[in-house]
């Protein structure tokens, strides 16, 4: 039986440093690693540029229903054991709700919540005690922030989520941790929307990629179902909690807006 990890969002980014990573077997030996995504030649360049263990590049939209079934099949026909599912794929538009409109907000939500959720349907029955899932969720999941409201309201979904599926799968020995980062400099601000918006939100300041997957990696390996990578942001986190909405939002309306 081969022993996988399986990557979202592989071709770009987080999900691409997350390859680089378990290729290095920060997350133990592996037999092969799956890497989705839409772009062909970004993925097959990920797969060149990893050494120790064969990337196989599957080029799919996850926002597409056949693209679960391709999955779902090669996992029932292909005798592997799921050992990693990293979801990373997923997308954030800057900007007031209206303006970021009707579109993109309902992308959004198909790629941040549903891809995810059905990505974990698919994933968990074919894992072992010991596998783990890691979910990126955002800091805008822990905090909700201004200017971000559908994706804030999908990272805290994500967040969610990936506690109570933590907490269920624990007794099978399958633990589920939210990775909750701050802004990376990564493809993710390339087309913000709202790009005014974006750039009072990045005042909270940019975390390393490399630096984030490692932590992610880490917590995943001891079991916690949160990990929040930058201190400052752990401090936020505390804080916000004992504030309410109203008074935090305000603050931050006048801290970014
Ligand atoms: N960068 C940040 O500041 C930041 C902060 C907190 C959390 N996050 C979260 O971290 C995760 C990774 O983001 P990133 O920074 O690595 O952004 P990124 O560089 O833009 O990567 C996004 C990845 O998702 C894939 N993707 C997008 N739409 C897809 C679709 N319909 N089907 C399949 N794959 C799709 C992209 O590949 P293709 O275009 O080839 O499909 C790409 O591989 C996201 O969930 C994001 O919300 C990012």
């Amino acid at each position: 039986m081969q022993r996988i990890a399986l990557v979202t969002g592989a071709s770009s980014g987080v999900g691409k440093e997350f390859v680089r990573q378990l290729d290095l077997q920060r997350g133990g030996p592996l037999d092969a690693i799956w890497a989705i995504a839409r772009s062909k030649d970004s993925l097959q360049e990920v797969a060149r540029s990893c050494t120790n263990i064969p990337v196989l590049p599957i080029p799919l939209d996850l926002t597409r229903d056949e693209s679960f079934s391709r999955i779902q099949e090669m996992l029932e026909t292909q005798n592997v054991v799921v050992e990693w599912l990293v979801n990373s794929a997923g997308f954030g538009k800057f900007g007031d709700f209206v303006t970021v409109g009707d579109n993109q907000n309902a992308s959004m939500v198909q790629l941040n919540c549903l891809a995810l959720v059905r990505m974990c349907s698919i994933v968990l029955p074919h894992m072992h005690s010991g596998s783990r899932v890691i979910n990126m969720a955002s800091i805008a999941g822990a905090i909700p922030q201004v200017m971000l409201a559908t994706y804030s309201a999908t990272k805290a979904f994500v967040l969610e989520l990936s506690r109570m599926l933590d907490h269920e799968l624990a007794p099978c020995g399958i633990r589920v941790t939210a990775v909750c980062p701050k802004f990376m400099k990564t493809k993710f601000l390339d087309e913000p929307g709202d790009s005014q918006s974006a750039d009072g939100m990045c005042r909270i300041g940019f975390e390393d990629v490399s630096h984030v997957v490692s932590k992610a990696i880490d917590y995943a390996i001891m079991g916690k179902a949160t990990c929040i990578p930058s201190l400052h942001m752990k401090l936020l986190y505390a804080a916000s909690r004992c504030m309410p909405r109203s008074v935090l939002f305000k603050l931050e309306d006048i801290l970014f807006r």
